[in-house]
């Protein structure tokens, strides 16, 4: 799958369910409306579009939500996937999770065959964890962060820089991250989603701000280490560590984009940062055969959008896109 601007789509990313079971005040509002259950693909349904995507040419499969591993019985949808890896017909499947339900989950997800997960982490303050999430335990999270670790599954956390909330947390959660072996991402929070003109101000911390101050305190190496996501990442000399900048709004890495997004009922989106989608579950639900499937799918790739127009300042109203990051998982 070859985009209009000559880039090689491979990597899905796949919505599995817009619920979740915290409320992170920069992702959802605090009182969501989600989608309709009728409109939801089941876990076959979602099985077989991966494998549409699978026969196009995607190699890198992430689960993502809302929270994916609160959606029932994802662990059939997981072992299905996950024997793509066993054939060779995928190169990685992996999900962005919360955390919240990885301690019981994380030996499963191994014994499928994920390698590694991303685990969402603001904060290593229990009080500021439950401010953020509205509501979530951060010990639950930490269980599941080191559930996944003895399964023997890589983590990557990711840290979304809040100005003002975690901006003093930077260099401890470089130092845990360093000394537990995990990777460590922050991310520039982006203007999805209705949370107010000011709210979004307020939270929004360019990377460049941070990373300036981080080389005061740390040796940072610019690393050549690829996943194949957004992030750059440069290595910590006295962790030894890697820690990656995900900058879509300082620097924007949309010239490399090898990804596009499926939300849980089906629909298809090109860009984060764009609203054109389109509809899969018709063919997908009405096909005889995968090929209307297949055929929208590509039909889709064809128009792929250059990039995001993301931008957070006080001359800019309203969000880049109205719906929420947990429709698209990010
Ligand atoms: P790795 O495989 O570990 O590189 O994962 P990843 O960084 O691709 O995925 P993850 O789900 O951990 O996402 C981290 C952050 O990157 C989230 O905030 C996503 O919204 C953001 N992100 C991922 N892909 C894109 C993209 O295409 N555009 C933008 N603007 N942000 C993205
Ligand atoms: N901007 C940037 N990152 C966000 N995430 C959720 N909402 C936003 C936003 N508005 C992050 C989550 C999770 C990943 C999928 O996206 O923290 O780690
Ligand atoms: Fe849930 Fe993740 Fe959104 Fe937080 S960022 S509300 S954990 S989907």
């Amino acid at each position: 799958m070859i985009d209009p601007f000559g880039r090689t789509v491979s990597y899905l990313r796949v919505s599995v369910t817009d619920r979740c079971d915290f409320r992170c005040v920069y992702c959802m509002a605090e009182d969501m409306h989600f989608l309709p259950k009728a409109d939801v693909l089941s876990l076959e349904e979602l099985d077989r579009l991966c494998n549409a995507f699978i026969r196009l040419g995607v190699r890198k499969l992430r689960l993502t939500g809302g929270e994916p591993l609160v959606r029932r019985n994802i662990m059939w949808l997981i072992e299905s996937l996950g024997r793509r890896i066993a054939d060779g017909a995928l190169d990685e499947l992996t999900l962005t999770t919360n955390g919240s339900q990885l301690a019981k989950y994380a030996g499963a997800l191994k014994a499928a065959g994920v390698r590694r997960v991303n685990v969402s982490l603001d904060t290593l303050d229990e009080r500021k964890f439950t401010a953020i999430t509205r509501w979530g335990r951060i010990g639950q999270v930490m269980d599941g962060i080191a559930a996944a670790k003895e399964a023997g599954l890589k983590v990557k956390i990711n840290t979304v820089a809040l100005q003002g909330v975690n901006e003093d947390e930077f260099d401890d959660l470089i130092a845990w991250c360093g000394a537990e072996g995990h990777d460590l991402t922050f991310i520039e929070v982006m203007p999805m989603g209705e949370i107010g003109d000011e709210a979004r101000l307020d939270q929004y911390l360019p990377l460049s701000h941070v990373r300036a101050r981080l080389d005061e305190r740390w040796t940072l190496t610019e690393s050549d280490y690829r996943t194949g996501g957004p992030a750059r990442y440069v290595t910590v000399g006295e962790t030894g560590g890697r820690l990656g900048f995900i900058t879509p709004l300082t620097h924007n890495f949309c010239e490399s984009c090898n990804r596009v997004r499926v939300t849980c009922t089906g629909t298809l989106y090109m860009c984060l940062g764009q609203e054109d989608a389109a509809d899969l579950r018709a063919p997908l639900r009405t096909g005889e055969s995968d090929g209307p499937l297949e055929d929208a799918i590509l039909a889709a790739i064809r128009r792929k959008p250059k990039g995001h127009d993301f931008v957070i300042d006080r001359q800019h109203h309203g969000p880049a896109v109205p719906r929420h990051m947990s429709v698209t998982g990010g």
